[in-house]
């Protein structure tokens, strides 16, 4: 063995001796049980936000790929993919206090140890590497929580902040979910969305804000309207008004958008869509910075962990954990998908657009698109391309019959109410 070789196998045995040494200074530090869990759970949370900051220096692709899940977890798991928890509880319980801190939130040392309806290992790394990539490109911290649905973070990310009798503002370009969710769910509880019909009209959406308004809402780029906000201006007149901004950009994906990077404080997804895009699974994200703007004092901190622990808990739209595991492997090669369905949509919008048959092609990669400066200055890619989303709607010459000529003889993809595959889908409509 050379001098070299030998000073590397020491090396190894000094770093494992350091590591039993750590531990064993943690159990004799501690003066009690609970000090020895709270220490633990300390050190859990640090390594985690270490490791959340150094993703802002990796590259989208690295982060795609293994978000936070370390060799520390592999080796602990025994596994190189993230393993799927499935089941509904995992680790028992050391002692009677490590249940007590556990149960009242106050220690994480190991997601498992709670019902899985709450916490769960394989559902927490699909939270952290979308919060990992949501924040990429800002210097704060992120969190995440990813819920049964798109609709369900919808929902998850709005209504902790209302209380009977108050009020939000609405870009009333939405998909038709939110838009239901808002007119005839939200009134129920005593909630009122103000509508804001041209909403790149940043005076429509001032004049709807009142003394009652606890955020401001807008999908961009929305479905299937295509409308692109301009979110730091947005963002700037939410803040001029002590809310938030919420942002729904399921159809970027963070690949090609980080609406936090523009402002926004906090993120919505269907992650059923692109990020989901095997289509095994439904799902939803929620993405707030570590600090945000808000009239709600008790909600300006941690937001998504405490909607974690309070109202998602109490509610229960828990992902399911195999439908974690799809997604977080679909993210794997978001960007390198992004990229090219982005730049395929392009291709056909602009050969759409000559077509003697059709009238009007609705896609932000056009310059015909009413928001295209708009749409160029905020969805990047990490190497400052444009990309303009996978999503176009287009009008046909003619009438009803003509529509269905279209769709009889159209031979291209799948007819289905989907989106964000890595194959063609569409749908027609007349109105
Ligand atoms: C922009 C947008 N937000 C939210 C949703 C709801 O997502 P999910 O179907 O995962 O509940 C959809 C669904 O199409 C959507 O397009």
């Amino acid at each position: 063995m050379s001098e070299q070789e030998m000073q590397l196998e020491v090396s190894f045995l000094k770093k494992k001796i350091s590591e039993l040494q750590q531990e064993i200074e943690k159990l004799k530090s501690a003066t009690t049980e609970e000090e020895y869990f709270r220490k633990k759970s300390a050190e859990t949370l640090a390594y985690r936000e270490q490791q959340l900051r150094e993703t802002k220096k990796r590259h989208f692709d690295t982060v795609s790929l293994w978000g936070l899940y370390g060799i520390k977890d592999m080796k602990q798991f025994k596994s190189v993919s993230l393993p799927i928890f499935s089941t509904a509880t995992g680790a028992p319980y050391e002692s009677l206090v490590d249940a007590a801190l556990h149960l009242s939130y106050e220690v994480i040392n190991d997601p498992n140890k709670i019902y899985s309806r709450i916490d769960n290992t394989t559902i927490d790394h699909l939270a952290m590497k979308i919060a990992a990539l949501e924040g990429k490109t800002i210097p704060e911290l992120t969190q995440g929580l990813c819920v049964s649905s798109g609709m369900a973070a919808v929902f998850m990310s709005t209504m902790p902040f209302l209380e009977v009798g108050d009020e939000f503002v609405s870009s009333n370009r939405v998909y038709g979910g939110t838009q239901q969710l808002f007119d005839v769910t939200y009134p129920k509880m005593g909630w009122k969305a103000r509508w804001v019909t041209s909403p790149w009209d940043i005076d429509a959406w001032n004049e709807q804000i009142t003394s009652k308004t606890k955020f401001l809402y807008v999908e961009s780029p929305s479905n299937p309207t295509l409308f692109v906000a301009d979110l730091p201006e947005l963002a700037k007149l939410a803040h001029d008004h002590n809310v938030p901004l919420i942002v729904d950009s399921t159809l970027a994906s963070p690949a090609l958008l980080r609406p936090l990077e523009h402002g926004a404080d906090i993120v919505v997804h269907s992650i059923t869509k692109v990020m989901g895009s095997s289509g095994r699974a439904i799902g939803g994200a929620i993405v707030a910075k570590e600090h945000i703007v808000t009239n709600v004092p008790d909600l300006a901190d941690n937001f998504a962990v405490k909607v974690k622990g309070g109202h998602f808990r109490n509610l229960g739209p828990c992902l399911h954990p195999p439908s974690a595991a799809a997604i977080w492997d679909n993210l794997n090669s978001l960007q390198i998908r992004v990229k090219a369905l982005c730049e395929r949509a392009l291709k056909i919008a602009q050969f759409l657009e000559q077509h003697e048959k059709i009238t009007h092609v609705n896609y932000p990669g056009l310059p015909s698109h009413p928001q295209h400066e708009i749409a160029k200055k905020l969805m990047k890619f990490e190497d400052g391309t444009n990309g303009y989303g996978y999503l176009m709607s287009f009008n046909l010459k003619g009438d009803i019959n003509t529509a269905k000529r279209f769709s009889l003889l159209f031979n291209f993809g799948v007819q289905v109410t989907d989106l964000g595959r890595d194959y063609t889908t569409w749908i027609g409509n007349h109105n």
